[in-house]
């Protein structure tokens, strides 16, 4: 048994954020609020569709941090309450889609952002026009939202298919202006999600499809996006695979490299491509003893075996400049049973194929020296 169920209306292509104003008419918009990373607000593109769209958007928020806290979604449900909205646009990258996504429901759910994050029943939400900014995390197809709490020192995650984008603009020319080291950060998250979405539990022939040529759009056009930033039709093709990818895990989950992640960032500030870019070479080389066929995916994406495509990813990891070793990070051998521990217990971790342990996730972390 399989399924696959993917509501966002997805619109890609070079230029579509012009379509903004045709596509709020057409979702019946009467009053929107952008919540927008604050480079947009900064280089005027927030003021530039403000007054594209005239009356429409009522309001704009750019306090949200990366890795958005409960805070950044607490402030924007008040804004977005006094206004009355009847729609979010989330203008920027995972992290302002994320804090979209929490907000839309707490606005509809009238309820404490606390309340979202202890597990409650989410069931419904304010409608989203996600426009991603990044090449990364294909949040704009996805249900799933990423919270830090700063005061526990956690990430922690919503899920419910009610927040759900009704609608995302995927445009690659927004992400011309991304510096050199950002995309690299989340260029290496589209290879995360594409190898965590096949080496999910939840995987299937669809998914597996989605992941292969996300993956390998990525493979090829990550490098060159990095060396050459103007490189324009790399930007698309990274666009194009981060958006593939998140349709991939949008019905997988994501697994190890991302349950390992989120320590590396809450404690140790380590960005989020980056943090699960850190263990992914070693979880893919431990599930292909799992699903041979990810030997024979390696050898689709060009290389000769999956050992071969996990030293071609350590290797990107070194050009790119991307932490490698416990050291870089400043994690001790005292520090690592917390940080297994705090691996082990997030949900995703447990919807790796194979089973886990604890003695390898140790395995994994104690090899980065
Ligand atoms: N919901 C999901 O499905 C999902 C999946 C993966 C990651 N995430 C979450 O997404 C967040 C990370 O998102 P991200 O990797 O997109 O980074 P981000 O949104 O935090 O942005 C990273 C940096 O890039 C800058 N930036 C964004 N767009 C830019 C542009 N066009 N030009 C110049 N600078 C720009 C931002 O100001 C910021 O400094 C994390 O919190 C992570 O947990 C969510
Ligand atoms: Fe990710």
């Amino acid at each position: 048994m399989w399924k696959y169920y993917q509501p966002v209306n997805v619109m890609f292509g070079e230029g579509e954020l012009e379509n903004l104003v045709s596509h709020l008419n057409h979702l019946n918009v009467k009053k929107a609020f952008v919540l927008a990373d604050s480079f947009l607000v900064e280089n005027g593109l927030v003021k530039k569709i403000q007054q594209k769209t005239g009356a429409v958007i009522g309001g704009f928020t750019s306090d949200i941090e990366p890795n958005p806290t409960i805070q950044n979604v607490e402030s924007a449900v008040n804004m977005v309450k006094e206004m009355g909205a009847d729609c979010l646009i989330a203008f920027g990258g995972g992290s302002v889609m994320d804090c979209a996504k929490a907000t839309a429901a707490a606005v509809a759910h009238d309820c404490d952002v606390q309340d979202l994050i202890s597990g409650m029943q989410i069931n419904k939400a304010l409608p989203i026009i996600a426009i991603p900014t990044t090449a990364g995390t294909g949040s704009e197809v996805t249900a799933g939202a990423v919270l830090s709490d700063k005061e526990k020192g956690i990430k922690t995650a919503i899920f419910s298919p009610a927040i759900f984008p009704k609608l995302a603009i995927v445009d690659p020319v927004l992400t011309y202006s991304v510096p050199k080291k950002v995309t690299a950060i989340t260029g290496i998250d589209v290879l995360a999600h594409a190898f965590d979405a096949m080496t999910s539990k939840k995987a299937n022939d669809v998914t597996d499809a989605l992941a292969l040529q996300a993956a390998k759009l990525a493979i090829k056009n990550l490098p060159k996006v990095v060396s050459n930033g103007l490189d324009k039709k790399a930007r698309n093709q990274m666009s194009k695979a981060s958006t593939i990818a998140g349709l991939a895990f949008s019905q997988t989950g994501t697994t190890a490299s991302h349950a390992c992640s989120y320590i590396l960032t809450a404690k140790y500030n380590v960005p989020h491509g980056e943090a699960c870019a850190f263990t992914l070479d070693s979880w893919i080389k431990f599930s292909a003893k799992i699903k041979p066929e990810l030997e024979e995916y390696a050898q689709l994406l060009g290389f000769e075996t999956v050992d071969r495509l996990a030293d071609w990813l350590n290797h990107q990891k070194a050009i790119f400049g991307l932490k490698r070793n416990l050291s870089d990070i400043g994690i001790n051998k005292n520090d690592l049973k917390d940080v297994v521990e705090a691996s082990m217990s997030s949900a995703n971790m447990t919807n790796n194929i194979g089973e886990i342990k604890q003695s390898d996730v140790l395995k994994v972390f104690e090899s980065k020296v």
